[in-house]
């Protein structure tokens, strides 16, 4: 007897112990929007919340039903009851309860709701859109091309605000997953094949993105941000990179430039430069590097110290990432530095390159 009073009163404290330590799980809703799915800012990433707060309601609605019946069985069932009930209840009633509460009542509740799923992921599949942008994820950064204008950038892209743009993702290494969650739901990036979508905004921003498959040691380091901006601005910021070409700019007198700089320490091997011999595959394009807003993938904001300390030591910021570190002085990085983030305006350096405004060497 004094046993099974023990037994009962572990199951109460256990079951009170369950709820309470539950409950802090609620604290992690609390948040602001940076990459919220929950505060979605278009189309495809509003079937995705609308999908998330149906599903949280019905099977929060279910969870509770157990819960309520866990807490009868527990709290209702007396020291006696626990030898009684074998004789109480006629076995049929029981499997009839069993069939009811755990194939019949589930199947009537998690049927629609696959149906529905299903139904939500095929509306983001494919969509008539008017731009198209291939995006193809590699360890650890991505491509973005904008295949029917001739622009090709990295870890970053523009859309115009209102309207469906379609992707393409590809991947040249591992299994990526191309994930903004104010726009659309995840999608992944297989070696070999293309997947096709489409995700729109609504509202002018700028949405962070994530690498959200685990694909090597920087994975956490593969974000990337959408900017979405009027049509106008879009269509002339189109216009205005895939016109855009360099010529070698002269740095200081004395010092080879920062574009001779670059094809002297294999930075040109690696890296592509619109108008120019640079024309590597391998990493990021940096015809644009100066208008981005982050270094290496997210992980930087996108400074002149940054860059500098970014090329001074890749593998310190970023261990494991493809950028190997280059025998270039400080004073030549710092040339290729500037040559990178001024050769975004199309127009020759001014003679002093200065990555800080200050030219002294520490
Ligand atoms: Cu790419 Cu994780």
């Amino acid at each position: 007897m004094r046993v099974s009073e023990d037994i009962l009163s572990r199951q109460r404290t256990h079951f009170i112990a369950l709820i309470l330590l539950s409950l802090p799980a609620f604290v992690g809703c609390q948040g602001d929007r940076v990459q919220s799915s929950l505060h979605p800012a278009g189309p495809a990433a509003e079937s995705v919340a609308t999908l998330w707060w149906v599903m949280l309601l019905v099977l929060g609605l279910y969870v509770a039903a157990v819960f309520v019946l866990a807490g009868i069985a527990v709290f209702r069932r007396s020291d006696n009851g626990l030898h009684k009930d074998h004789g109480m209840h006629k076995p049929s009633s029981g499997s009839r309860f069993i069939l009811m509460g755990g194939v019949i009542f589930p199947a009537m509740i998690l049927v629609p709701m696959l149906a529905y799923t299903v139904h939500t992921t095929s509306s983001l599949r494919m969509k008539e859109t008017g731009i198209r942008i291939r995006v193809v994820g590699h360890r650890w950064w991505w491509n973005v091309e904008y295949p029917d204008h001739g622009v090709e950038t990295a870890n970053e892209m523009l859309i115009p605000v209102g309207e469906p743009v379609e992707l393409q993702l590809e991947s040249a290494d591992v299994i990526h997953s191309f994930w903004v969650p104010q726009l659309h739901g995840k999608m992944d990036m297989v070696p070999g094949k293309v997947t096709r979508f489409w995700l729109q905004a609504d509202r002018a921003g700028i949405y962070r993105g994530q690498c959200a498959e685990y694909c090597g040691m920087q994975h956490a380091h593969m974000a990337f941000v959408v900017k979405a901006v009027s049509p106008a601005e879009f269509v002339s910021w189109l216009n205005d990179s895939a016109d855009r070409s360099f010529s070698p700019v002269a740095t200081r007198v004395g010092l080879p430039s920062g574009y001779s700089l670059f094809f002297k320490h294999g930075c040109a091997v690696c890296h592509r430069i619109q108008g120019t011999e640079a024309q590597g595959q391998a990493g990021p394009d940096l015809t644009l590097l100066s208008s981005r807003s982050t270094l290496a993938a997210g992980t930087l904001e996108n400074t002149p110290e940054n860059l500098l300390r970014w090329l001074e030591d890749p593998q310190h910021i970023k261990p494991g990432v493809n950028m190997p570190t280059t025998d270039a002085s400080r004073r030549e990085l710092k040339a290729i530095a500037t040559y990178l983030l001024q050769m975004g305006e199309s127009a020759v350096l001014p003679g002093e390159p200065s990555v800080s405004g200050d030219d002294r060497e520490r």
